[in-house]
């Protein structure tokens, strides 16, 4: 019988272009440092440099890969160079890289335990280390009560706590009847705006989110919180959640959770913990105190795919109370009816966040995890918070700049005391150049510079040259 025709990729063809695709990434790492951080493209140039019609025949492969280093590369911001420091980090690593490769390799979508029962036991495994890890509760074990699972990001994790706060304050009836505008949910203004998506997406709606007014340090205030509670209770409102945030993305503020916490056990609301970035820091015990309370919350949120080498998207989400969650997120139609979901041994995370379908995550988690060790996820978290403490100290010690928020980790908010517009000009300029990348925040109304240290092989030279380049600015800048 003659061969069927094929367009597929062999074997060992996938073999030869993976080596040359691997190699491509290791000599991109390597020469990170040579290109603008900040990608220098005008809009819709990438675009103009494509071929308007896809092509009808296919292509050798070692075209797209010179097509990556030419058209591509230009367009692409570098969020792995050592010269990063805008928003937050979303770092990577060799471990990271090959985990999310042998996910692709291995193709397997873990909706079900059935569909892949190592893509769910090895994320339950996985997770359960890392509540010890970072020192949470055993609550959020899955021996106990709750367990852990992997989101895509924490935006979507804060999502699924405020559907399973909001059906749990109306005793699962708004899942079914959908909301009559009196649940309310409690953030502050510091608080990262994919809550407010949250609530749009969540039928609470943005004016039933309160945003409660923040202290000095731009923390929550939480007796503000407790009187708008009050005001909306005896307005016959229905409170059902606060978001706390450890590390919020504007200024690093931690709110207070201890305090937070007793008010959402007085009135019976759910404590949604989000520490994206900061969470992470909790690895070493010395930075634990910033999640102090967490023993009260009933959901935690951080991601290692900001600050623990994990590739981008890796958000681990954690529950006290597993039923809750499940109760509010899980359908089950007939076609995905099985025997081991029946036996009730096993758990199936399609119902554990919004999505059916799952990637293999957990693997580049416990790559990472393993590569490293407990120890090099130390000594590197470690690094990074001394490192932003030092550019604190340079930037206190420079009478022409002030600090513009505490410096409780590897955030720096800073100034110069001429005003937003030279602000503005420092950034611009730095920017332009591509020698690093700063982005800022308005504190207090004021234009706020962001160095934020996290990247993978940031180290104190880059941090040195940062501080330096910003001081070049400064100088050109015209007085008055
Ligand atoms: C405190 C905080 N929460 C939530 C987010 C949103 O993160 P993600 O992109 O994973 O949804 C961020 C990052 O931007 C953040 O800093």
């Amino acid at each position: 019988m003659a061969e069927e025709k094929s367009f597929h990729m062999t074997p060992d063809e996938f073999r030869r272009h993976g080596h040359a695709v691997v190699d491509w990434i290791a000599d991109y790492h390597s020469r990170i440092e040579s290109f603008p951080v900040l990608s220098q493209v005008k809009p819709g140039e990438i675009r103009a440099s494509l071929p308007a019609t896809p092509p009808a025949q296919g292509e050798p492969f070692d075209v797209l890969l010179k097509d990556v280093e030419k058209l591509i590369l230009p367009g692409v911001t570098q969020w792995q160079s050592p010269n990063f420091f805008a928003y937050f980090p979303c770092n990577a690593s060799g471990p990271g890289i090959l985990g999310d490769l042998l996910s692709s390799g291995l193709g397997v979508q873990g909706m079900l335990w059935s569909t892949s029962p190592a893509c769910t036991e090895l994320e339950t495994h996985v997770l359960d280390w890392l509540v010890t890890m970072l020192g949470l509760p055993e609550k959020f074990l899955s021996s106990s009560t709750g367990g852990g699972v992997i989101q895509d990001t924490a935006s979507s994790a804060a999502l699924c706590a405020l559907l399973a706060a909001r059906e749990r304050a109306t005793n699962y009836a708004s899942n079914q009847k959908g909301c009559d505008g009196r649940i309310v949910a409690y953030a502050s203004t510091q608080t990262h705006s994919s809550l407010q998506k949250a609530a749009m997406i969540a039928g609470i709606g943005v004016d039933n989110l309160r945003l409660i007014e923040v202290d000095e340090n731009f923390a929550m205030r939480p007796d503000s919180l407790a009187r708008q509670i009050e005001i909306d209770k005896n307005a016959g409102l229905v409170p059902c959640f606060v978001c706390a945030t450890v590390g919020t993305t504007s200024s690093n503020a931690m709110d207070p959770i201890p305090k937070i916490a007793r008010i959402c056990r007085e009135h019976n609301l759910w404590l949604h913990v989000d520490a994206a970035m900061s969470g992470t820091a909790a690895l070493c015990p010395e930075f634990r105190h910033f999640q102090e309370g967490v023993e009260l919350a009933d959901s935690y949120n951080f991601n290692p795919h900001k600050w623990m080498f994990t590739n981008f998207d890796c958000s681990c989400f954690w529950v006290a109370d597993r039923k809750a969650l499940i109760q509010t997120l899980s359908i089950l139609p007939e076609y995905l009816r099985n025997q081991a979901t029946e036996s009730g041994a096993v758990i199936d995370y399609r119902d554990w966040h919004i999505q059916l379908g799952r990637r293999f995550r957990s693997l580049k988690l416990w790559f990472v995890i393993r590569h490293y060790g407990i120890e090099g996820l130390q000594h590197h978290i470690r690094q990074h918070v001394q490192l932003a403490q030092g550019f604190a100290e340079c930037v206190r010690n420079d009478s022409r700049f002030e600090l513009a928020a505490p410096v409780p980790l590897n955030l720096v908010c800073f100034r110069h005391k001429a005003g937003d517009a030279a602000n503005q000009t420092i950034m611009d300029r730095i920017n332009r150049s591509g020698d690093l990348f700063l982005t800022h925040t308005k504190l207090n109304g004021k234009f706020t510079l962001r160095l934020c240290v996290g990247q993978t092989n940031t180290q104190a030279r880059h941090v040195e040259k940062a501080w330096k380049r910003i001081c070049q600015e400064a100088a050109k800048l015209t007085p008055g």
